[in-house]
């Protein structure tokens, strides 16, 4: 089952939405997706609807007092199961250490056998620290949104070197997805300068064609904790966001 980990260290690329809708998309295609917000502030978990008052109902829980993820999980009124952040986590994870045993909590737990029965995505604060470092050990897929700035594609060079660090220590490939986000489609010109100038940071062949254009919809639908299907069925977001899953579909997201 894929276990797909969205990731741009830098901030406010549109990780966040991805990770919702990709959740949502997936929901729609009759499979039952896994959720995990590795981010303290909780973004994907107030997107969803979900609270999770005490530190240990969260994923500090599963990181902290190794908690299984499946006592933490919630369903959200879309139906999306998930495994909510909390304000702690930044604490726990600082207080983790970097050692092997520790970036790959994540990965043991979602591996072992009927760990998980759907696809998981994983939703990654800003930053590469010891939870980002725990999803991209755990995933077998990055989906990594880049929006137009350059900050942004840097951010997407600082992953390209991270899974090159890693793939040695994993033995195997890490295929990833790279996303233009937020893209104007009124200028074509500025959207293929940003595929060029993401190109000599990430190979070209790993830019996604689907791409997701800058819209109020999407925005909208974020902050009143609604996926863009429920918020804005027919909306340009809705679509852009349906064509990435079919992509990914087509590049083996099972
Ligand atoms: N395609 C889009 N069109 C318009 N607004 C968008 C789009 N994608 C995201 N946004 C808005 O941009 C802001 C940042 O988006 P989001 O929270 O998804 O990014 P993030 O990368 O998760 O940020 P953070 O680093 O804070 O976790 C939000 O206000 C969101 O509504
Ligand atoms: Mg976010």
């Amino acid at each position: 089952m894929a276990i797909i980990a969205v990731l741009n260290p830098h901030p406010g690329v549109g990780a966040t939405t991805t990770a919702l809708n990709l959740l949502a998309a997936i929901a729609r295609r009759g499979q039952r997706p896994l959720g995990i917000d590795l981010d303290p502030r909780g973004d994907l978990t107030r997107a969803f609807g979900i609270r999770a008052p005490l530190a240990e109902d969260s994923v500090c829980g599963f990181f902290a007092h190794g908690q299984p993820l499946g006592d933490i999980a919630q369903i959200s009124r879309s139906g999306v199961v998930l495994c909510p952040a909390h304000a702690d986590l930044a604490a726990v994870g600082a207080r983790l250490g970097k050692g092997i045993d520790v970036v790959t909590r994540l990965r043991r737990a979602l591996r072992k056998p009927n760990a998980v029965t759907g696809p998981v995505v994983i939703d990654c604060g800003p930053g590469l620290g010891v939870l980002a470092l725990n999803a991209l050990f755990a995933c077998d897929r990055l989906v990594v949104p880049v929006s137009g700035e350059e900050a942004a594609r840097d951010g997407a060079g600082q992953v390209e070197r991270a899974v090159a660090a890693l793939e040695p220590v994993l033995k195997g490939k890490l295929p990833r997805h790279y996303v233009l986000t937020r893209c104007d489609v009124g200028s074509v010109a500025a959207t293929d300068d940003a595929t060029e100038r993401l190109a000599e940071r990430v190979p070209r062949a790993a830019i996604c064609a689907a791409r997701i254009r800058e819209s109020d919809e999407l925005a909208a639908s974020l902050a009143a904790e609604l996926d863009i299907f429920r918020h804005a069925p027919e909306s340009a977001g809705a679509d852009d966001y349906l064509a990435l899953v079919d992509e990914l579909v087509g590049a083996g997201l099972t």
